[in-house]
């Protein structure tokens, strides 16, 4: 065997876990078998034995919308002073002029490193191509080749000045799909009219469909609860059969929408089996700046959707760049922001904001067989120091393994606080609620 893991706790999907611990067993690459675990059984013969001591085995953090083109640009060259999104796109569009290969290939591996080194193995980046030139998406194109052994990278041909609005828009998103774009993106509600944002859905579905590619388009990405271009992504995925291959991402307005309208809505996302990406650092940042008070959280209606059967996921958007001066790229991070913006603190709900990082968001890339914990998926997985995913919410831990494809390609030591309390010896403090009973510890297994 390549490599064996004992005793570890299952993550079975939608932030639940196997009622009972697992061995692991990974040959060439790939999930051999999985067993109940035999605390007293000798350990096989492996290259690598890890004694899991009940920590949480789960598949890789998925990150499903990031910009790797724009990450690590903050400031540069000059800050988003007023915090909106417009003027994110007006300093974007003063920065783009002075792009190369070397700077887009430089920032986005930084990124990437970041994201592997957390737990992070498949994402999909947006990459803005109305520039003429598309160095972002040829450079892109490049880092997804050098990082394919550890991680997979998905491209979107994303037009951030809009198809309609922006001159050659139309064959620009051709030409990023000729060169290799995965998905294809649009961007509805920054185009000039309504018309204009309805043309650019119509024109993004005929390139996905023509490609054989998926869509993720920004949608409704402003507090105006008069933009309604999800409405129209939703019937074009219905009508068109892309379905769950198509995706809104953002669509913020629907924090604005009255009740009415959301219902209606529900029903045709619903059966339209689209995804939605909410992505809560950047839009808590840049929503509601318009708004005197009360202001706007300025969301999608994460709770609603879920409870309608919606897939949702959480991303993390913007890293150091024009629109989000923070960030790390921590998934886990991404989920406890969730979890308060997005108002999922009961117990179930913070285990389904786990599931918004991992397997929800691995449906959103369309992963299919190349993820999850089963016998013969590829051998892709973390090791967190955790119970179970609430508390890896709660805790914000690092994964102590993550491994790809079989090979572990980071490991985080642990690192517990060192606490001198008077009259006591000094001990290791780790957040761990040791006192039983704790009713949450049984919470999502089985
Ligand atoms: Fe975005």
């Amino acid at each position: 065997m390549q490599m064996i893991v004992r005793g570890a706790r299952l993550h079975t999907g939608d932030g639940r876990c196997a009622p009972d611990l697992v061995e692991v067993r990974v040959e060439a690459g790939r999930i051999a078998r999985i067993l109940s675990y035999d605390a007293g059984a000798p350990p096989q013969p492996a290259g690598t034995v890890v004694e899991a001591h009940g920590a949480l085995l789960t598949a890789p953090f998925v990150e499903p919308h990031i910009h790797l083109d724009t990450a690590l640009t903050a400031g540069e060259p000059r800050w988003n002073t007023s915090g909106t999104l417009w003027e994110g796109i007006a300093c974007w569009s003063e920065r783009k002029r002075s792009l190369t290969r070397e700077d887009v290939v430089g920032r986005a591996t930084e990124v990437l490193r970041w994201q592997a080194a957390q737990g992070v193995l498949h994402v999909r980046t947006h990459c803005d191509v109305t520039d003429p030139s598309l160095v972002a998406l040829d450079a892109l194109a490049e880092v997804r080749d050098r990082v394919r052994e550890v991680m997979d990278l998905q491209i979107v041909a994303f037009p951030q000045e809009g198809i309609e609005s922006f001159p050659d828009g139309r064959r620009l998103m051709a030409e990023a799909v000729r060169r290799g774009a995965d998905v294809v993106g649009a961007i509805p509600h920054f185009e000039d009219t309504r018309e204009d944002g309805v043309a650019s859905l119509h024109f993004a579905f005929e390139l996905a469909e023509r490609a054989g590619l998926r869509l993720d388009a920004h949608c409704d990405e402003i507090d105006d609860e008069q933009s309604r271009f999800v409405e129209v992504l939703a019937a074009l995925a219905l009508r068109s059969g892309l379905g769950e291959r198509a995706t809104a991402s953002h669509t913020t307005a629907m924090g604005s929408y009255n009740g009415a309208y959301s219902y209606k809505l529900a029903r045709l996302l619903s059966r339209s089996g689209i995804n939605l990406v909410c992505n809560p650092f950047a839009n808590l940042g840049l929503q509601g700046r318009f708004d005197g008070y009360p202001k706007r959280r300025g969301l999608t209606q994460v709770r609603e959707l879920l409870a309608a059967g919606v897939n949702v996921a959480f991303g993390h958007d913007d890293v150091m760049d024009p629109w989000n001066a923070l960030g790390t790229g921590n998934p886990l991070q991404t989920a406890l922001t969730g979890v308060y913006a997005a108002h999922l603190t009961g117990t179930r709900e913070v285990a389904a904001a786990f599931s918004m990082v991992t397997d929800r968001a691995a449906r959103v890339l369309g992963l299919g067989d190349a993820y999850g914990i089963e016998e013969g998926r590829p051998a892709s997985f973390l090791l967190l120091p955790a119970d179970s995913p609430f508390d890896a919410v709660r805790r914000q831990v690092r994964p102590r393994y993550v491994v790809s494809h079989g090979r572990v390609v980071a490991e985080n030591p642990p690192a517990p606080a060192l606490l001198t309390w008077p009259g006591e010896p000094a001990e290791q403090v780790d957040f761990v609620r040791r006192r039983d009973p704790a009713p949450w510890r049984e919470l999502g297994r089985g």
